[in-house]
């Protein structure tokens, strides 16, 4: 008789993955955004950023370098809470970032708060590790007196370093990452977010305005392609890290308005009818053609929508700042 073959085995796909590709047996099928951003993700999506037809990222900085003197006076506004009545660096106030990506554009405010306080803190939050290290070597070279704490993760990493300390903290959630939530995940994350912060605390939120679809179509499905490749960069991650099988060049990248919601909706269309092996699954996925997966969604406001899910979520807004062409709108909400 032979002894039993003894291996030690490790699990060759990460559950979260798995969990994700899960979606692909359900219609309508759907895939989590969270997925866009692996090392290539990311690096498409800062390209995405500099694309002419992507008015957001420009505007929202241009924004934040107009304003970042008013946007820190009011945030750290009236006499210091005392909640941490001693001495200096344990009273410098906190800046923290849901989703901070490369931080390219917070630099400007974190510039404007070195000029105020002698050693704030930067919290930057992300999932992608890669996102992060960039950031914080950037940081590093070029604000050595900011202390960066970086936290990746998903955004209750972040809520719960946040709970932990005393200080009175802004927390940033801009670049209009808000709207790729459906409308109660949005209020739920926020309500999560209040429940860590402390009375005096501030919220400096970044949302898209509604406006002409001639502007914002292009900004979701620009002309060299980068979106496309964004969108189907989430196939390709599936296949490099769940063993699926899937040919990109066999989907087709879609955004199209929803009016009813009003919103960006992003999907992967199959261009026929298919059959794609996923190892991590067991099975093969079948695609009708025109079949659509539904990637993101990208929830454009009004002053009504804004207003409506800061105070459910128990913030009170302070103030607005908007460009002149009222395209984008940064939001200060206090806890
Ligand atoms: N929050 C930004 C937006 O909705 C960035 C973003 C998230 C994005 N997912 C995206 C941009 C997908 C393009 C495609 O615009």
């Amino acid at each position: 008789m032979r002894a039993p073959l003894r291996v030690d085995t490790q699990p060759l796909w990460d559950p979260a993955v798995i969990e994700a590709a899960r979606r692909l047996l359900h219609e309508p099928k759907s895939l989590p955004a969270w997925l866009f951003y692996d090392a290539a993700g990311s690096a498409l999506f800062e390209r995405i950023t500099e694309l002419p037809e992507y008015y957001l990222t420009r505007t929202e900085e241009a924004l934040l370098e107009a304003e970042a003197e008013d946007i820190l006076a009011r945030a750290f506004a009236g006499p210091d809470p005392g909640r941490y009545p001693r001495a200096w660096p344990e009273r410098a106030p906190v800046i923290a970032e849901l989703g901070a990506g490369t931080a390219r554009k917070t630099e400007r405010l974190l510039r404007a708060a070195l000029r105020r306080e002698p050693a704030p803190a930067y919290l930057p939050g992300d999932v992608s590790g890669s996102a992060l290290r960039a950031a914080w070597e950037r940081l590093a070279a070029g604000c050595p007196a900011l202390r960066v704490a970086p936290v990746c993760g998903p955004h209750e990493a972040l809520f719960a370093a946040l709970a932990r300390l005393p200080q009175r903290k802004l927390v940033l959630f801009i670049g209009s990452s808000i709207g790729n939530y459906e409308p109660d995940e949005a209020q739920a994350l926020l309500r999560r977010l209040h429940e860590v912060l402390q009375p005096g605390d501030a919220l400096l939120l970044g949302t898209d305005m509604c406006k002409p679809l001639e502007v914002l179509l292009p900004a979701y499905d620009d002309a060299a392609q980068v979106t496309a490749q964004f969108n189907l960069n989430m196939l390709a991650r599936l296949n490099r890290e769940a063993g699926a099988r899937f040919d990109p060049g066999r989907f087709r990248h879609i955004a199209l308005w929803n009016a009813a919601a009003s919103r960006i909706e992003m999907h992967l269309e199959s261009r026929c009818s298919q059959q794609v092996p996923v190892a991590a699954l067991g099975i093969a996925l079948r695609f009708r053609e025109g079949e659509r997966i539904h990637t993101e969604n990208s929830h454009k406001y009004d002053a009504a929508s804004v207003d409506r899910l800061l105070h459910g979520a128990g913030f009170r807004r302070e103030h607005s700042w908007h460009d002149a062409k009222q395209w984008f709108g940064l939001h200060l909400a206090r806890a």
